[in-house]
């Protein structure tokens, strides 16, 4: 089984999930860290583990068409089963999301349906609820939505502050990212048939 991480930014969970693999808990190779971001930290850890990087400009490319038929051509290279989103911070079309039904999972900073954005955590707190927590979820077409893998609440507390919350949903998301792919890659979670068969990569 062959593993694309998608990353723009820090890379926390692309580690989790190199650790992971590392230590056997997820049995699958780690094929490419694809970014779209040449300044992004992850790129720097994806070195440092030796995982190939493909780094993917959108503003090289004249469309978004353009953009995703290079970042595909990859994956087929590459022959990639599974892509892990981890903080990539770009909209996929609803023809790659179609392409790659059931292939794309995502980890989100919140009680999916609740709080959807780049702001989930902050969202969360400011809202004054009494719990948040994280969600990994296959995609679909609509933003921060798609059948539930794994979600796993925290519990806010009235002195906790964006800083702690944040530390607290980031220590659970590198637990439960690992626990939610091994689910995927052995079978147990499969999403609900939305009626469209899966293509081949
Ligand atoms: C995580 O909070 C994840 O839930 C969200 O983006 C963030 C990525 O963090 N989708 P990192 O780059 O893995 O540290």
């Amino acid at each position: 089984m062959n593993l694309a991480v998608f990353a723009s930014g820090r890379g926390s969970n692309f580690s989790a999930i190199v650790k992971a693999i590392k230590q056997r808990k997820i049995k699958a190779k780690l094929q490419i860290l694809v970014c779209d971001q040449p300044q992004a930290p992850v790129i720097k850890r994806a070195q440092a583990s030796g995982v190939q990087v493909v780094l993917v400009r959108r503003q090289d490319f004249s469309s978004r068409l353009d953009f995703e038929a290079a970042v595909t051509q990859r994956l087929k290279y590459y022959e990639i089963d599974l892509i892990i989103l981890a903080g990539f911070m770009r909209l996929l079309s609803p023809d790659f999301v179609k392409r790659y039904r059931n292939r794309v999972i995502n980890i989100h900073p919140s009680l999916l349906p609740a709080f959807k954005g780049a702001s989930a955590i902050k969202d969360a707190l400011n809202a004054g609820v009494d719990f948040t927590g994280v969600t990994v979820h296959f995609i679909d077409e609509e933003v921060d939505h798609g059948p539930v893998i794994l979600q796993q609440k925290i519990k806010i507390s009235p002195k906790d502050t964006l800083a702690s919350l944040e530390k607290r949903i980031h220590i659970l998301e590198h637990k439960l990212y690992p626990q939610a792919i091994n689910l995927v890659i052995n079978g147990k979670r499969k999403p609900f048939s939305q009626g469209s068969k899966t293509p081949s990569l």
